[in-house]
């Protein structure tokens, strides 16, 4: 019975009646009561866009934040042995509870998979992993949401800037030119998508030598910056090369659960990484809503001169 059909026949002295199947409420996205939505990529790989995102979501954490991380590397999941579960993910209905991580929510294909066990699937596959990572998991309210994006400018890395409605990217770099040049790539991708740069991170920028006074630059210096610069965008800090990152993450052991006082440089840059990001998130945000105002406002004259 076609709709029309249907309301022709509730109708009763005249009124309308309401129908079930109309009143019908439609459920809040899962991702509604999300404030800030953070692409964490780069479109190289092996710069540490893990390694940021759990430990920029932990920095966040204890500013007193509430932190999600959606680890979207479907065929190279890594951040579930560098911030292992108190809780496992489980299931209601449609939707997936996430799992618990020192207090932060996290859904990995790594909860799907054992860990030596290849995801042997292709890439139509790999983006219904995605879109079910964005339409299916509970998060419940969240001040932001990390997405440690897989590298590369594929299909999956579109499919998450075009559906996850993304308040921004941070972009992950080292300081050397060939890394520089994948992530003009990936910044190039995010451009065309609409989504917002909030700002440049070099990771493993210089190395801290006990006992010499000068930080040393393995890998170069300077070109996180540069690259900020060329781009017009905000640069958001640089994170030292610190072996206790590494062995941290391989171990599941937090940076912050091991250094809790902010003592290691490493730890502190990652705290003056979070004051950042939260800073121009809420900039961005501003930037947002002024052009939602000034669209209401150029409307409401269109409006009085008809
Ligand atoms: N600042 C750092 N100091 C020391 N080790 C680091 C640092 N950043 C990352 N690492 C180490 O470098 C390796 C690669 O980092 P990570 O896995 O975070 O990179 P990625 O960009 O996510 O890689 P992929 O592209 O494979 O997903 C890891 O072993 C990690 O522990
Ligand atoms: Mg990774």
């Amino acid at each position: 019975m076609r709709i029309s059909q249907l309301l022709k026949s509730s109708k009763i002295k005249g009124i309308i009646m309401p129908l079930p199947m109309l009143q019908k409420k439609i459920p809040a996205h899962p991702l509604s009561s999300v404030k800030a939505i953070i692409a964490v990529a780069a479109g190289k790989g092996g710069v540490g866009k893990s390694s940021v995102t759990v430990n920029l979501a932990l920095a966040l954490k204890a500013m007193g934040y509430q932190v999600g991380v959606m680890d979207t590397d479907i065929y190279g999941p890594s951040v579930r042995r560098m911030l292992p579960e108190d809780r496992f993910p489980s299931q209601k209905g449609t939707l997936i509870t996430p799992a618990l991580c020192a207090g932060i929510k996290m859904i990995s294909m790594a909860y799907f998979r054992k860990e030596n066990e290849a995801a042997v699937v292709r890439a139509p596959i790999a983006n219904g992993v995605v879109s079910q990572f964005i339409n299916n998991v509970d998060w419940g309210s969240l001040d932001f949401l990390l997405i440690d994006f897989p590298p590369g400018t594929g299909d999956v890395q579109l499919t998450l800037s075009q559906q996850a409605n993304l308040t921004g990217a941070l972009m992950v770099t080292t300081p050397q030119e060939v890394a520089l040049m994948d992530v003009r790539k990936a910044m190039h991708m995010f451009d065309q998508v609409k989504v917002p740069l909030i700002g440049v991170i070099e990771n493993m920028s210089y190395y801290l030598h006990p006992g010499i006074a000068e930080p040393i630059h393995i890998f170069g210096k300077g070109g996180g910056e540069r690259l900020a610069r060329e781009m017009g965008i905000p640069f958001l800090g640089q994170i030292p090369i610190d072996p206790e990152i590494c062995q941290s993450g391989d171990r599941g052991q937090s940076l912050f659960a091991r250094d809790a006082n902010h003592q290691r440089p490493a730890t502190r840059a990652f705290m003056h990484l979070a004051d950042q990001v939260v800073a121009h998130i809420k900039v961005l945000k501003e930037e947002t809503n002024n052009c939602l105002s000034n669209f209401e406002l150029k409307w409401k004259e269109m409006e009085s001169h008809a």
